[in-house]
């Protein structure tokens, strides 16, 4: 295949719109098609973005103007849309969660395989140079051996500002599927993979109230834990302790900080691209800023897509990988049957990590060469 990734994308939804901006600006991807359950949000999106057409889930599969299916669909829709597009012979990326199963994900990596398909998943806010700097300083050996780390995560929930927050209470949401693999994935890359998990949850309140748009006010069943704490075992023997929670109002806790024995290294925000790496090494009372020392410049989301089209023109793994998302998932899916057995789960499956990205680089340049 020569000339930019053609990509099909299915969904429409509030997220769509932050992808298209991205894929639209880049060259080596050029999203082509536009498609929802209903036609007229797919039409609405697709009149933002002139080179985008709308159409339906069915036909955009079966195209042959589209080479890789972005599924920005809820995750209970996620299994069938990726075995749709895989069916078809389409490489995939999908939002996370890649399934809200391990045997969903499962599933869609054994057909991706038969198929000779690739498949991508998100997060990718883990290719920016917050989380990338944080990871080079871990490399480098800035805070000597890495023994623990804190991921923490609060919010009151998202149904204060998105205007149809239902699927985020279901089976695929709650704070762990939907913030986890931001959390966990920054956490794998900066510790190496997970072998062991242990955690308790919580649930406190039944139903939930839609706060923004046209049906703020309606009230809807909450079906997931809404507060979830767990300890994670890396392979290497880090211990990570984690905090998920739709049930905190406001909070001051860090996002993520990795405690080494020479010192710490404080991360931002892994659901956004950039940030300050703070480090405050063992000899030094005084925190210092981290220069850039790796990942994508000026990352929005959809660099994921760019750098998987560029594995897929150049031969290389993409780093956004599927591999990494079902062992983030499988790591999650333990935690939950852990907080619900009461004792701790062991984690079988494993990823290689992606490679680093340089600190220079930027997804403009990924279509030239
Ligand atoms: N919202 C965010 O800020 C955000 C940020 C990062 C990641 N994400 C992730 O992105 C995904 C989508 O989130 P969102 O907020 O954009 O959701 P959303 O606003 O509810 O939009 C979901 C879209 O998926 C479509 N859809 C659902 N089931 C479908 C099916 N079976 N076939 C075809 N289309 C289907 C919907 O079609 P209709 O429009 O016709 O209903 C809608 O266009 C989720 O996995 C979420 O975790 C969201």
């Amino acid at each position: 295949m020569s000339g930019p990734l053609r990509i099909g994308v299915v969904g429409a939804g509030n997220i769509s719109g932050a992808y298209l901006e991205t894929l639209s600006r880049l060259p080596n991807v050029r999203p082509v098609q536009v498609a929802a359950r209903r036609p007229e949000r797919a039409r609405a999106v697709a009149a933002r973005f002139p080179e985008v057409r709308a159409t339906t889930p069915e036909d955009l599969c079966a195209s042959d103007e589209v080479d890789l299916v972005l599924d920005l669909t809820t995750p209970e829709a996620h299994l069938e849309i990726s075995l749709a597009a895989i069916a078809a012979g389409k490489h995939l990326y999908g939002e996370k969660p890649l399934a809200p199963t391990v045997e969903e994900a499962r599933t869609i990596l054994d057909a991706a395989c038969a198929a000779g398909v690739r498949v991508g998943c998100a997060p990718d806010t883990v290719l920016g140079t917050g989380i990338q700097t944080a990871r080079a300083c871990v490399e480098k050996g800035e805070i000597g051996v890495p023994v623990a780390a804190t991921a923490f995560m609060t919010t009151p929930g998202h149904e204060r500002w998105h205007p149809d927050p239902e699927f985020y209470y279901r089976p695929g949401g709650g704070p762990l599927l939907d913030m986890g693999p931001y959390y966990l994935t920054a956490l794998v890359l900066l510790l190496g993979p997970v072998r062991r998990v242990t955690g308790l949850s919580g649930s406190p309140r039944r139903t939930r109230t839609i706060g923004s748009g046209p049906r703020a006010g309606t009230t809807f069943p909450v079906e997931v834990a809404t507060h979830v704490t767990g300890v994670l075992e890396h392979q290497g023997g880090a211990l990570s302790t984690l905090m998920m929670s739709f049930e905190v109002w406001d909070s001051t806790l860090p996002r993520i900080e990795v405690y080494g024995t020479e010192g710490t290294v404080s991360a931002p925000d892994p659901n956004s691209f950039t940030g300050d790496v703070r480090v405050r090494h063992a000899a030094d009372p005084a925190w210092h800023t981290a220069p850039v020392l790796g990942g994508y410049a000026d990352g929005e989301r959809g660099i994921g897509v760019a750098d998987m089209a560029h594995a897929i023109a150049t031969g290389r793994p993409h780093r956004a990988s599927a591999e990494l998302a079902y062992h983030v998932l499988d790591v999650m899916e333990a935690l939950l049957a852990a907080a619900k057995s009461g004792d701790s789960r062991p984690v079988v499956s494993d990823s290689p990590l992606p490679e680093p990205i340089p600190a220079a680089a930027r997804p403009e340049e990924l279509g030239q060469g």
